[in-house]
């Protein structure tokens, strides 16, 4: 298994690209179900998310190719990928496929839409808390599917079609966004999707549906109207910037007190975790082709924040803030509002010299003089993400295992951060 060993202590200086939105283009690729015409994605990030969601499409019979680099291009512009779909050929996503990523589960709406039945694994649990499908499932029964849980499946069935209803979300939530949205785009009638998902993702998805024929009204607040359609079509959609990956190489510059360029990362995506990036004393100056941070000198100071739906605070980013206030002045508050139990790196911090007190859902973080290197583990995708912050700035050497966590969202970190003056590599096994 794969670790990473950082020797920390060193100022980042450079530019670093921002990549494909992971959470954008996973939901976008599950799009290609939803029509027989070729769906192209252009800036689709290199990782290990997608190339089993890419597996995953290709049993249900999406034909996917990767297209070679063009004259110019270069490895951080991210990838094309051609999706076709002209016939499903299964309509089952197995255990297997569904435990190893949870929102492979999402194909469950564009297959019932499509093909009037799909039988989906359960995802289960995972290391960050319960995370339900609740949502999901009372979305598609109120567009007129029948769900049965059977054998840790759910069978969803819909032989004369959906029918658009209203569909009161009880909770924000971005997946059953997604799904409510995949599944009305080809109902029979109208949807009213209320209280949805406002993420720029969501937004990034909802445009491409347009692009491939759909109708819908009301894209980036929380109430979409839909016109359902009989058909939809091939498009060609660019994925938008990653704002979780900009947001943690911004704090990687911060703690590291450097200062870098992240180019192609665009502000207004996350304009809540900029503004309180500022507050703890980074400099951050949104250009039009990406965002300069640095802090140069001064120190860092506390804040109070709680992670909120967009546009607040991201849950995505809340392990890396913690990572950061380890070396501000004074004791942060960090509120968990989304995931219960998302709070596993906190162990792992503390044995870099962290000093954080867990209180229900909230971290109070007391900022130290410094931070010490040590073995750590990585125990999801953003947590193993704020053990690298923070092993950059602890002196001497952090290794951190099970670091295929880190792969399957952050593509290319080691390349990307060393080409910053920061010392770190991978160590194969
Ligand atoms: C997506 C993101 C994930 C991010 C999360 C919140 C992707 C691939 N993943 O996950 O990185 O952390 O949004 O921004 O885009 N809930 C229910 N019932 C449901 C569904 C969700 O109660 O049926 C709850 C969840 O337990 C959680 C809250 O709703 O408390 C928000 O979760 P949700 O937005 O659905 O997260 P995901 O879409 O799984």
């Amino acid at each position: 298994m794969d670790r990473i060993r950082i020797v920390g202590g060193e100022r980042l200086n450079g530019t670093i690209p921002i990549s494909g939105a992971k959470n954008a283009a996973l939901p976008l690729m599950i799009a290609s179900l939803l029509t027989r015409e070729t769906l192209t994605l252009n800036n689709v990030p290199r990782l290990a998310d997608v190339s089993l969601l890419a597996r995953i499409l290709g049993n249900h019979g999406v034909d996917v190719t990767i297209a070679g680099k063009k004259a110019g291009q270069r490895t951080s512009d991210g990838q094309t990928f051609r999706l076709t779909a002209p016939d499903i050929v299964d309509t089952t996503a197995p255990y297997e496929m569904v435990a190893r990523m949870r929102a492979s589960f999402w194909v469950l709406a564009p297959l019932v839409a499509r093909c009037g039945k799909a039988k989906v694994s359960l995802p289960g649990g995972c290391a960050i808390g319960t995370r339900p499908v609740d949502l999901h499932l009372t979305t598609l029964e109120a567009l007129g599917a029948e769900i049965e849980l059977e054998g840790g499946y759910v069978h969803a069935r819909a032989p004369r079609g959906l029918t658009g209803n209203r569909v009161p979300l009880a909770k924000v939530s971005v997946g059953a966004t997604h799904n409510a949205l995949m599944a009305a785009v080809l109902a029979r009638g109208e949807t009213l999707i209320e209280n949805a998902a406002r993420e720029p993702e969501v937004v990034d998805v909802a445009n491409c549906l347009v692009k491939m024929g759909a109708r819908i009204e009301g894209i980036g607040s929380s109430t979409l109207w839909i016109q359902g359609r009989e058909t939809l079509y091939g498009a060609e959609h660019t994925v938008l910037p990653d704002r979780i990956e900009t947001g943690t190489y911004a704090m990687a510059a911060a703690i590291t007190g450097g200062e870098v360029f992240l180019d192609g990362a665009h502000g207004d995506l996350l304009q809540g975790a900029l503004q309180l990036l500022r507050s703890t004393g980074v400099e951050i100056e949104e250009k039009p082709t990406g965002i300069r941070v640095a802090r140069n000198g001064g120190g860092l100071s506390a804040v109070s924040v709680e992670t909120q739906p967009f546009p607040g605070f991201p849950t995505d980013l809340q392990a890396q803030l913690i990572a950061l206030m380890c070396m501000a002045k004074g004791t942060s508050e960090v509120r968990e509002t989304i995931f219960e139990n998302r709070f596993m790196h906190v162990q792992e911090l503390a044995r870099l010299g962290a000093r954080i007190d867990l209180k229900g859902d909230t971290a109070l973080v007391t900022g130290v003089a410094g931070l010490r290197g040590a073995q750590v583990m990585a125990t999801d995708l953003r947590a193993s993400v704020s053990l690298i912050i923070a092993g950059l700035a602890a002196q001497g050497e952090t290794v951190i295992g099970r670091v295929y966590h880190l792969d399957r969202g952050f593509e290319r970190i080691e390349e990307k951060l060393g080409q910053c003056g920061a010392h770190i590599e991978r160590l194969s096994s």
